[in-house]
């Protein structure tokens, strides 16, 4: 975690960040000529070329925006906030800060090892620009934050990456910058304290403070942000509304998914597979449906030889690998005597409780005692939910609730 004070110079005019035509390449090096006949084969040298990272990128944050940047791994979101903080210099263009701005990047760099979570706080605090002084009067509420009370004598080095993330959001926050750099780290957390940071960023936009984050959760920057910014192989691709973008961005990589999709990882003895799994609504075959729809899963199955006793079983994961569901036919005591030849399994999943977002599907074939396995297929596909009968974006499933607000004095909506 990288923590980074920037100048707080007096030429705003509006905008607390500018990033003008900003050109990032790295020297990618091929491999060293192993041999002399190859060093001669290319021209007597060790051959490199240039990588754009980030290719004439422009565009300006407004004093108190939340700007959420978002792309596919390696498309250059990390190397322009690194960029906007200073830390690596553009080839070409320039970026100008009007704020003062704490960057949190990525983990490891920011903390001194050996030193106890409370001189780091000190450390990067000062860093930061924070006077002695002030920081004695907030040390408690950093660590607070943090909830690291009882661990903030012990060196950084033992630190879990989520308990570096808690100091370090806690010092970051607590300074109070006017913008804020974050680059993907709230993800190491864990949930009561990606909540905090939740809070901490409305807090931190009602006081109309300038926020840009990376990452790849879309539901964070669908609910925090104003703006999202879809940065594609280092061109800036789309910038605009958050849904508007991310839908935009969702299909896209949607459709390069499809069309790049390799088989998943497929073990197992084989005598029988799976072919083909296909997702149904109203029997029509679709890539994405809706929370609340009813849905089938298809397995196409064809087998060798007769098989005894056959257990199909699927699962459901999360895209970013959270297990959500994992039922199988011998749950319900569905278990044909023997099966051969081909044909199919429908799963009929009523009123599906998901989220939108992307998803994992897993199939198996089993025998009876589950140890036999004839076919595991990792991956077997992905579907996407969309908004449907629920507006939760959070989690992976819906529960349906139904809330009751009561109380001596509540005064109804008139809607
Ligand atoms: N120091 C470096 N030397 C060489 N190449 C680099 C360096 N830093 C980044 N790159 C390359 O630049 C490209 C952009 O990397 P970057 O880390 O900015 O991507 P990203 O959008 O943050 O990806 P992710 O979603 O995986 O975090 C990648 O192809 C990466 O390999
Ligand atoms: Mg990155």
């Amino acid at each position: 975690m990288s923590l980074r004070a920037g100048p707080a110079s007096t030429t705003a005019d509006g905008y607390a960040l500018r990033v003008a035509d900003v050109t990032k390449t790295f020297r990618i090096h091929h491999e060293r000529a192993s041999s002399l006949k190859a060093f001669i084969a290319a021209g007597g040298r060790n051959r490199y070329e240039d990588f754009y990272a980030l290719r004439n990128v422009s565009f300006d944050v407004a004093e108190g925006e939340a700007v959420g940047v978002i792309g596919h791994n390696g498309s250059g979101k990390s190397t322009l906030l690194k960029c906007m903080a200073k830390i690596l210099t553009p080839n070409a263009g320039h970026v100008e800060v009007t704020k003062r701005m704490a960057a949190l990047l990525e983990l490891g760099a920011g903390f001194h090892p050996e030193l106890s979570g409370r001189d780091n706080v000190f450390l990067n605090a000062a860093i930061l620009g924070m006077g002695r002084k002030e920081i004695a009067e907030r040390f408690d509420e950093i660590v607070a934050f943090s909830g690291l009370e009882q661990f903030i004598d012990t060196p950084v080095k033992t630190y879990s990456s989520g308990m570096y993330v808690r100091l370090a959001f806690a010092v970051a926050i607590n300074v109070e910058p006017e913008l804020l750099l974050i680059d993907e780290i709230l993800a190491v957390g864990d949930v009561t304290f990606q909540q905090k940071c939740m809070e901490k960023f409305v807090d931190f936009r009602e006081q109309g403070r300038t926020l840009v984050l990376v990452t790849h959760d879309t539901g964070n920057v669908r609910d925090f942000c104003d703006r999202a910014i879809w940065l594609d192989h280092g061109v800036v691709r789309s910038d605009g509304e958050p849904a508007a973008v991310i839908d935009e961005y969702t299909e896209t990589m949607l459709g390069a998914q499809q069309s790049t999709e390799t088989e998943g990882m497929r073990r197992g003895d084989g005598q029988i597979t799976i072919q083909r799994v296909e997702l149904l609504v109203d029997g029509v075959p679709v890539d994405r449906f809706r929370t609340g729809d009813d849905v089938t899963v298809r397995l196409h199955f064809e087998a060798s030889e007769s098989i005894p006793k056959p257990v199909f079983a699927i699962s459901i994961a999360s895209f970013t690998g959270a297990l959500v569901t994992s039922p199988s036919s011998r749950n319900v005591g569905q278990i044909p005597d023997a099966i051969s030849g081909s044909g199919v399994v429908d799963i009929e999943l009523g009123d599906v409780p998901l989220v939108p977002q992307r998803y994992v599907l897993h199939t198996e074939i089993t025998g009876y005692g589950r140890q036999r396995v004839y076919d595991h297929l990792q991956n077997a596909r992905t579907f996407d939910v969309v908004t449907g009968s629920s507006s939760e974006t959070h989690g992976v499933v819906t529960l349906n609730p139904v809330w009751k607000i009561s109380g001596d004095d509540v005064v109804p909506s008139l809607e």
